[in-house]
């Protein structure tokens, strides 16, 4: 018996184009009420799919996205936007180049902000969130260690957008990325979990095998801030899509 319920996958392309569909239509939905459609968005492996899946549908059927306001979740302190391993050149280089989301609608923290500008930066960013009518979908990977955007273990439900320092399993996880573990950024810029549950909407991803232990936490453990993501259990619109491989160990 789960407490959030989840659909379960075959393929991470079966997933990705399901939650694709998803959120076409809430831009289509925006749009028909001419209105924008503001989504907050994260990096790592788990969205690529979407994303590609988004590009493809506005390439192929003309899916419009000149409504779209986004906000991503978080950015590595320290990366420059242009460095390979930033958050902010993955998003251009897989998603933002290939749509036609308005450059000026597009927000992703900047890793790059001076350590006593950061919480300025941080309460400006959740600012243009509200002047943008706050969050209408928010899509979530998680961290093997059951972090949400870089909300690590232990982070508070009423936590906002800060500079955070990073768990040492996510740190390890990310290794690969940076070619050895020195080199991994220790702190980074995320929305808070507060942040997170003021999303009108949330969609939590999980992809393979290395993530069927935390799911199993997160649908049906105890809410606990030992495992930010089972806070999720308190948001009244979550929806959890991940794939077999992820839905190994629920019960
Ligand atoms: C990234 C983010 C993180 C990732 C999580 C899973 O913007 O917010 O919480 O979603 O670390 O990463 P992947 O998808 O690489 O397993």
């Amino acid at each position: 018996s789960t407490v959030l319920p989840c659909d379960v996958f075959s393929t991470s392309e079966a997933l990705s184009r399901h939650v694709a569909k998803i959120v076409a239509a809430i831009i289509r939905e925006r749009q028909a009420q001419k209105a924008t459609a503001v989504l907050g968005l994260p990096t790592g492996s788990t969205p690529m799919g979407v994303y590609r899946e988004l590009v493809r549908m506005h390439q192929d059927e003309g899916l419009d996205l000149s409504n779209v306001v986004t906000f991503n979740l978080d950015e590595y302190y320290g990366l420059k936007p242009d460095q390979l391993q930033s958050y902010h050149r993955t998003m251009h280089e897989v998603f933002f180049q290939h749509v036609n989301i308005p450059s000026e609608n597009i927000h992703i923290p900047d890793g790059t902000i001076p350590l006593d500008q950061v919480d300025a930066y941080c309460d400006d960013y959740e600012n243009k969130i509200r002047e943008a009518g706050g969050i209408d979908l928010m899509l979530l990977g998680i961290g093997s260690n059951g972090h949400i955007g870089f909300n690590e273990p232990f982070s508070i439900r009423n936590s906002r957008m800060r500079l955070c320092t990073l768990d040492p399993i996510t740190r390890r996880s990310a290794a690969s990325d940076f070619f050895q573990e020195d080199n991994v950024p220790h702190q980074a810029i995320t929305m808070g979990i507060g942040t997170i549950l003021e999303a009108r909407k949330i969609l939590l991803l999980a992809l393979g095998q290395g993530k069927s232990s935390i799911i199993c936490e997160t649908l049906q453990g105890p809410i606990t801030n030992r495992v930010p993501a089972t806070i999720l259990q308190e948001h009244r619109d979550t929806s959890v899509f991940i794939d077999t491989a992820a839905a190994s160990k629920l019960t």
